[in-house]
Formats: structure tokens, sequence, C-alpha cells
């Protein structure tokens, strides 16, 4: 029995031990590429070094990378999907190329001092060649050498044998991927490593990253040659120890175990228990990391934001199915708190951010979860036909906090489905109008030109850097209103300020008035706004070219305005209520005295 830990560690010894630097795991969250939301490879981070840029720890670097996959998300519950998994790499910057990678990863996998695999039980796959690259002959050359024998090399196409870029466009290349035969013995004559009836289970990856993809869709050479290796490490635990779903790995044990005992049930016993215990243990896991992210994300309704709401309101849901109850869920997340902080020290760090954010959002779906689906049957008993319209999908999303997939779902398991267009028409109208709602808002500030209500604008963007500043970046505008008399100015935040919170609030407001600095204004293209870190609403409704207050180092923000031209006009900064202003939301009024 070979576990995560001792792969995890075998294999970044044998890379260090051939010249490799070993790296920390990246953030899940992309920091170099706005083109996917999650980081979904070991090479992702890696991006500008494949394109050529020096790498402050060499040209040979080796790592296990956090990885978040939700394309598949409706697949998990069978034997092999994960949303979340870790992958081990090693890299060549324009170093080694093929002959050296193909020749360790081979010692590797069959050598005694590590995995150990007989060689026979090993096929490869090479690209077959097409208008953008030559055929692989030379990999499959060198898997000749090294003992891999002829009848077990496949030479496959692009959808097979190519990989990447991670995002649209990026470094990519044609890859040879090593497969291990399962000795499934009733496949048809034709069967290769290309089928997927679970003969051969790929193990690792090799990609030669040669070129580069274009936003037009062509390819062209690199400065340099790199390699790109992945190998997925649930995958290969489970592959190595000859079990049948890596939910039975080690790397789940204690969770799936945790899972059992809450809803005292037994795993691999029934089917649909089985599916349901798994969803749980990936979902849990794959929030947890996210939650404890370094640049760690909360729920909400965008971007990466909503992928992870749906995937804990998703476990939550097959949770309440097998009467685990929400102290239970949170059971099951400090098993992978405990059993992951010593590889991912960011876990220990961020330990009750994870556990509070969990509990928080499970509270805000738990309350309507019931009424929800009650409100869900009411509408299919009624269907008339086998669809569910726009207007009742929207309304369970709206109302109840259903993600428009977990209603599909639910369609699903009824046999019905959703017109999810429609869903979304509703969705777009809904967010117009409130658009609309909030511009009118704003023509109504700009309408009161008074100096009173300048001063207070530029308050409001005080106020909001400093509550970042106490709070940290959960805190965004969500609403502000300025009447002559006060500001009124709603943010996300979950809990209630302490007074002292309050107070050291109002001080940095007034310690910024005190530094008399002048509030520049600035217009400049979106992007460069986004870039500068302008705070705002990235919104379509601010067109291409934007207004941007910059009052030193203390805040840059878009708006409308108008404003102060110094903070020195504002006089004292005084709060007058903290109060809470909806789910997730807290709301400040204050006044300039
Ligand atoms: N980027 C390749 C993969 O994800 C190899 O690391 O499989």
């Amino acid at each position: 029995m070979i576990t995560g830990k001792e792969l995890r560690s075998k294999f970044l010894q044998f890379f260090k031990d051939r010249g490799h630097a070993i790296i920390p795991s990246a953030s899940l969250i992309p920091e170099n590429d706005p083109t996917v939301l999650f980081t979904t490879a070991g090479m992702h981070p890696l991006t500008p070094y494949l394109l050529g840029q020096n790498h402050p720890m060499g040209r040979r670097l080796a790592d296990v990378q956090k990885c978040v996959r939700t394309i598949d998300i409706d697949e998990v519950g069978d034997a092999s999907h994960l949303t979340f998994f870790e992958m081990l790499g090693n890299w060549s910057l324009g170093d080694y190329f093929k002959e050296q990678s193909i020749k360790w990863s081979y010692e590797f996998l069959t050598d005694e001092k590590y995995l150990g695999i007989a060689p026979e039980k090993l096929s490869v796959t090479v690209f077959c060649g097409d208008a953008d690259a030559p055929r692989d002959e030379q990999s499959a050359k060198l898997w000749l050498e090294c003992g891999i024998k002829e009848d077990h090399i496949y030479y496959l196409p692009k959808k097979n044998n190519w990989w990447g870029p991670a995002g649209i466009t990026g470094p990519c290349g044609s890859d040879t991927e090593i497969f291990y035969d399962t000795g499934k013995d009733d496949c048809s004559p034709e069967c290769s490593p290309a089928c997927d009836c679970g003969k051969w289970l790929e193990i690792w990856n090799n990609v030669f990253m040669e070129y580069n993809k274009n936003a037009d869709g062509s390819f062209s050479p690199l400065a340099q040659c790199n390699v790109d290796t992945g190998m997925g490490l649930e995958r290969a635990v489970c592959v190595l120890n000859g079990l049948k779903s890596v939910y039975e790995t080690d790397l789940f044990a204690d969770a799936v175990d945790c899972i059992c005992k809450l809803a005292n049930v037994e795993y691999g016993k029934d089917k649909d228990t089985t599916r349901a215990i798994r969803i749980i243990a990936d979902h849990i896991r794959t929030a947890v990391f996210l939650l404890g992210d370094r640049l760690g994300i909360t729920p909400s309704n965008v971007d990466q934001g909503y992928v992870l709401r749906r995937i804990i309101r998703r476990a939550v849901r097959y949770a309440m199915q097998l009467g685990i109850d929400k102290s239970g869920i949170d059971q099951i997340a400090v098993v992978y708190l405990n059993q992951y902080q010593d590889v991912y020290p960011e876990l220990k760090e961020n330990r009750e951010k994870v556990i509070d954010e969990l509990s928080r959002e499970q509270e805000r779906f738990g309350k309507t979860l019931v009424s929800g689906e009650k409100e869900f049957h009411k509408i299919t008993d009624k269907l008339e036909s086998k669809i569910i319209d726009g207007k009742n999908a929207f309304r369970l999303y709206d109302t109840f906090g259903f993600p428009i997939e977990l209603t599909e779902e639910l369609a699903h398991e009824k046999g019905l489905s959703v017109d999810v267009e429609a869903f979304k028409a509703c969705y777009a109208e809904h967010q117009t109008k409130s658009q609309i709602g909030s511009e009118q808002h704003f023509k109504g500030g700009l309408q009161d030109n008074s100096e009173a209500t300048s001063k207070l604008h530029t308050a409001t963007h005080l106020l909001q850097a400093a509550l970042r500043k106490i709070l940290g970046d959960e805190v965004k505008q969500k609403g502000s209103n300025i009447t002559a008399e006060r500001l009124r100015f709603d943010f996300s935040f979950h809990r209630p300020m302490t007074p002292e919170e309050v107070a050291e609030a109002q001080r940095l407001v007034n310690d910024a008035i005190e530094r008399k600095i002048p509030v520049i204004f600035e217009e400049m293209p979106i992007e460069e706004a986004r870039e500068k870190g302008a705070m705002g609403l990235f919104g379509d409704k601010y067109g291409e070219i934007v207004k941007v207050y910059t009052i030193g180092d203390v805040s840059m923000e878009m708006c409308g305005g108008p404003h102060a031209t110094n903070t020195g006009e504002l006089g004292e900064f005084v709060i007058t209520k903290e109060q809470s202003s909806s789910s997730g939301v807290r709301r400040i009024k204050a006044e300039l005295h």
C-alpha cells in the first residue's frame, strides 16, 4: 500500500535528486490568467516561465499543485471524478526535453526504488501528427529504448495527445501519456488507451510545450522547448494500490469514515448512498481548499464565489438527504483541515475562516432548502409539460437560493428539464432592473451637487477604504445613498462590527481628513483602472472610459462624483449607526460635523 503522503514525498525527492527545485503550490485562484476561474493544472501558474521569463528557482522545477476543475462536476459521485485534486509535476523551462523527460518517467514508475510497476503493465500514447505539428516518432523511439514493447505504444490524434493551453491562449504542445493496464480482458480488439472502458487508466502525462496558441487559433513556436508533466495524486494512489475508486484511497479514508458514522451508513453498499457519500466527500474537500486558500474566496453570486456556493449547497443537500446536519458538515471539514494542514500551511492559518464561512453558507442555505424543495415539488406537480420554465427557475434562485444547476439536478431526478435560456433571460432582466435602480439613485446624488453631498461622497470613499483595512477584503460596496445630511453605506460583511471596530473606522477616516490629502480626478480606460487596483463595480454600465478618484495612498475608486477637492474640507466624520441591512450586508450611517 502506498499512501498519498508517500507518493508526494517520493516524487519530490526523485526530482530533487535530479536537480529540480521544489516550489510550493500556487494559489487556486489564478494570478495571471483572467480567462479561467481556477488553477486547473500544475503548469498553469508557471505560464510566464514557459513563455520564456526567468524563474527565480531555476530551469528545473517540481511541485505538488492544488487544482480545481469543475467542468465535470455532474460526474462527481462516480469512481474517479473529483473537483479538487493534487497534481504532481516536474518542469523543464527550456532545459531538458523529450529524452530526459521520458527516461526519468520510466525510471520513477518502474524502478523498485520508486514505484516498481512491472513494465508490461504500462502502455503509452504519442501524437500521430497533423497540420499543426509533426508525428512524434522521437517519443515512441525513446519509449522503445526504455523497454516499452512496440505493441504497447499507440499513436493518437490531437483530441487525445495534445495538451493546453490552460486558458484560451498560451503554451501548449503534443504529449505522451502513460497508462496502467488494469488487466480487464473482455475488451474488443480495437480497445486502446483512447477507450474509456476501464481497462486503461492514465497515470502520468508528459507535455512537450513547444507552441503558443494565439487568440486567432493559430500555433506559433515558443522561444524555448519546455516539459510539463502532471500526475494526478489521487488517481495514481488509486491505481498503484489496485483500488476501484479514488474514494477508497487513504486521501479520503478519514472523511468517508466520518460521513458514514454521521449518517450511519456503509460505503459501497448501495449505489445511491455511495454516490452521495462521494459527492459530500469531494465537495467539502474542495470547499475547504477554496476557503482556506491564500487568495481564498467566499461564497457569492459571481465567478469563483458562485462555483464555491454551488459546491457547498450541493454538498449540503446530499448531506441532508443522508441525515447529516450542520455540525456534521463542520466535522467533515475539520477532518480535512487536520489531514492537509501539514502539506498546505494556509489551511492552518485560515482554519477559523474555513469553518466560519462554511457555517455561514450552510445557515443561509439551510433556512431555505426545505421550503425551496417544497416549492420545487409544488411547481413540478402542476407542470403540464416536462420543462420547468425560466420564471419558476428564477424564483427558486431568487427566493430560495437554489443555484440553477441545483434546480436542473432536482429536475433531472424527476425526469424533467429546465428552460435554462429563459432562466438566464429572467436573470438578465432582474439585473437590468436593479441596475436602473442604482443608476437612478446615482442620478439623484448627482442632481444634488451641493458642497455637502460632495464632501459626503469623498467621506464614503474614505470609509470604504477604512473598512477594508480593518475588516478585510470581504468588504465591498453594496449600495450607497447620500443626502445633504448624511451618508448611508451598505457593504458585504458577515457579522456586526464591534464597537472598537466602529471607533477605529471613524478614527481612520478622521486621520485621512486631518492629513489634508488632495482628491485627484482622472479618466482612464476601464482596464487601466482595474490594473491599478481601483475599487468599483466593473460592470458594463461604466462603459469604456471610467472616472477614477484617487485619495493619496488611502483610496482609489471608480465613481461618477462629485467630490471635494481635498479631504481637509470635510470636517469631523461621525458614525451614527452600524446595523444589519440584509443577509451578509451591513449598513453604516455617518455625518460630517
Ligand atoms: N498540464 C498537463 C496536465 O494537466 C500535464 O501537467 O495533464
